[in-house]
C-alpha cells in the first residue's frame, strides 16, 4: 500500500487513499463518508473540474498532483478563506518563484502550474470542505499545445525540477496543516502579508467578469475577507471570489 512521505502532517492525510482513476478526486471525497483529513490521490481523472464549471484536463499518470483533501467541521465563513490558504500552502511548496494569481491559481514565470477547487458539503448542521489542488509535475510543452494550454506549465518545465506525485503532495499535506491550525486559532490575519506578497494580481489591472458584465479596474488589494479590493475612477469595491472571474489584461496574470 503506497504511503505519502509526510514529515511534519499528523491527521492531514494520515488517512490516505491512492486511485488509479476516478471521475473526479473532489466528487470521490463528497460521495462518501471519510475522516477529517482524509487526502485521496488519483493517476487520472476522467472527469476533472476546475473552477466556475471548467474541465481540469487529465494528464498521464505521474504528470500531475490530482489531490483533494477533506475538512470537517468548518464554518461558513471559512469557505472564502480556505482556497487562499491552499493556495498559499501550495505555493510555499514551489519556491520563491511562484506567485498567486487571485484567489489561488499559481503561477511560475506568469504560466499557470497549479489550480484549486475547494467545495463544500453539508450534511445537516454539518459543513465539510474538500480542497482539491492540480498541480502540474512533468507534462512536456508538447502536452499543454495540444490540450490547447497555451497559459500552462508545470513544475520541471518551469524549474527543471522533478517531484512525484506522493512528494508533491506529502509537501503540501505539511505545510496546509500547520497552517490549518493556526487560520483555526487565529484566523486569515497572519497570513495577510504572505498572501498580498506573493498575490501578482495586486496593483494589475485587471477585467472584472460578473453576472455577464465586464468591467476594467485596477487591482488595489486583498480586503480583511479576502476579496480583492478594486478601483475605479477613485472609488474602491470588492470582488468576490464566487462571484466574479479576474482576468489579466495583458496575457494570463
Ligand atoms: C482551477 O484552476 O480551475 C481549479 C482546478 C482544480 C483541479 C483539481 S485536480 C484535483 C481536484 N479534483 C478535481 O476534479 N478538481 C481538483
Amino acid at each position: 500500500m503506497a504511503k505519502l512521505p509526510l514529515r511534519r502532517a499528523l491527521w492531514c492525510g494520515k488517512n490516505f487513499i491512492l486511485l488509479d482513476e476516478v471521475d473526479s478526486t473532489n466528487t470521490y471525497l463528497k460521495r462518501g463518508d471519510f475522516p477529517d483529513g482524509t487526502a485521496v490521490i488519483a493517476l487520472r481523472q476522467t472527469a476533472g473540474k476546475g473552477r466556475t464549471g471548467r474541465v481540469w484536463t487529465d494528464a498521464q499518470p505521474g504528470q500531475a498532483l490530482f489531490l483533494s483533501v477533506l475538512f470537517h467541521s468548518m464554518k461558513a465563513e471559512d469557505m472564502g478563506f480556505l482556497p487562499l490558504l491552499c493556495g498559499l500552502a501550495a505555493a510555499n511548496t514551489l519556491g520563491k518563484g511562484a506567485a498567486i494569481k487571485w484567489p489561488n491559481d499559481l503561477l511560475i514565470g506568469e504560466k499557470k502550474v497549479c489550480g484549486i477547487l475547494c467545495e463544500s458539503r453539508i450534511i445537516g448542521s454539518e459543513i465539510s470542505a474538500v480542497c482539491g489542488i492540480g498541480l502540474n509535475l512533468s507534462q512536456t510543452q508538447e502536452y499543454f499545445t495540444e490540450n490547447d494550454l497555451p497559459h500552462g506549465t508545470s513544475l520541471y518545465l518551469s524549474c527543471g525540477e522533478k517531484r512525484t506525485v506522493l512528494q508533491a503532495a506529502a509537501m503540501i499535506l505539511d505545510e496546509l496543516e500547520p497552517m490549518l491550525e493556526q487560520y483555526r486559532r487565529e484566523g486569515f490575519a497572519p497570513f495577510m502579508k504572505e498572501y498580498t506578497r506573493r498575490c501578482i494580481t495586486v496593483g494589475r489591472q485587471v477585467q472584472v467578469l460578473r453576472a455577464g458584465e465586464s468591467l476594467t479596474a485596477k487591482a488595489v488589494g486583498i480586503t480583511p475577507d479576502g476579496s480583492l479590493l478594486c478601483e475605479k475612477g477613485g472609488e474602491t469595491f470588492p470582488v468576490r471570489a464566487g462571484e466574479a472571474s479576474v482576468r489579466g489584461l495583458y496575457g494570463y496574470v
